[in-house]
């Protein structure tokens, strides 16, 4: 009981705190809806990912239809609506990378980290996804974590690739 009035308090001191947070975001932009994305990419950069109660607050305040903020929160692949790792690991499924082996390394993955790709550890330390080329085709297969990448990967290289972010 004690411990869920805690949650209960540390949740609403949490709110709070984001609520100043994008007010302070949105002043940087003046509250000028035109920078709708700049916004969200300052709010992604905050959180690793867009919260609710943020774009709640930033339609508010620019008036703009929640609805559309949402249109353009999943538009872009570069941001999430859905709470994401620390570490965020991209498996190459490009056809280069296709060829030689990346969905071995990729099912590796997703076994060493107990997560389907799209999805992100219970702990929140890894997302795991997949890209289509990240131009680095000749050391393929690549996994990139945290944009360093790792080439000529094969299965057995994951757990130690992993180790240095764990
Ligand atoms: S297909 Fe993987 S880097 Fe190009």
């Amino acid at each position: 009981m004690s411990e869920n009035i805690t949650n209960l308090k540390k949740d609403a001191v949490s709110k709070a705190e984001m609520k100043k947070k994008i007010t302070e975001i949105l002043k940087n932009y003046n509250n000028d809806r035109s920078q709708l994305i700049s916004i969200l990419q300052d709010i992604q950069s905050e959180y690793r990912y867009l919260p609710r109660e943020a774009l709640k607050q930033v339609s508010k305040v620019l008036e703009i239809p929640l609805t559309q903020v949402y249109g353009v929160a999943t538009f872009f692949r570069s941001f999430s609506i859905e709470p994401r790792g620390k570490h965020t690991v991209h498996v190459c499924t490009g056809t280069a990378c296709h060829v030689r082996g990346s969905l071995r390394i990729l099912e590796e993955m997703e076994r060493e980290l107990g997560i389907p790709r799209g999805k992100t550890t219970a702990d929140s330390k890894f997302t795991l996804e997949t890209v289509n080329c990240v131009g680095a085709c000749a050391l393929g297969p690549i996994a990139v974590v945290d944009g360093e990448y790792n080439g000529q990967m094969t299965p057995d290289k994951v757990k130690s690739v992993l180790e240095k972010y764990r």
